[in-house]
């Protein structure tokens, strides 16, 4: 009994130990006024994003940004979704989502 507790515990820690994954490539700058930033790891795993800050009236900025993310499901599909992200709110796209009418 006590050695399949002991079994059941190393399969249960082996179960929950990280898989390796690298960082490929990071990279941030950031300006007065706008900013990029990506990063990709070797699991397949990337994402790239741009803002700015936009005018949008006489007293008022909104940060502008857009970019796209990328990643493998449970499923074994890669996901990528693009977006922007400004004064009307978070807009993805990706073929797997569903279309505003
Ligand atoms: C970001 O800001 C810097 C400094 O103001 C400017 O030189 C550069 O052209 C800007 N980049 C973009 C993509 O607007």
């Amino acid at each position: 009994m006590k050695f399949a507790i002991v079994l059941f515990a190393l399969f249960a820690v082996a179960l929950a130990a990280p898989t390796d994954v690298e960082i490929l490539r990071q990279d941030s700058k950031v300006e007065a006024d706008n900013y990029t930033y990506s990063f990709g790891t070797s699991d397949g795993t990337s994402k790239d994003e741009q803002g700015e800050l936009k005018s949008i009236g006489p007293d008022a900025q909104a940060i502008v940004a857009r970019g796209q993310f990328s990643y493998t499901g449970p499923d074994g599909v890669v996901y990528t979704v693009s977006y922007v992200a400004d004064e009307n709110g978070f807009q993805p796209q990706g073929s797997h989502l569903p279309v505003a009418v």
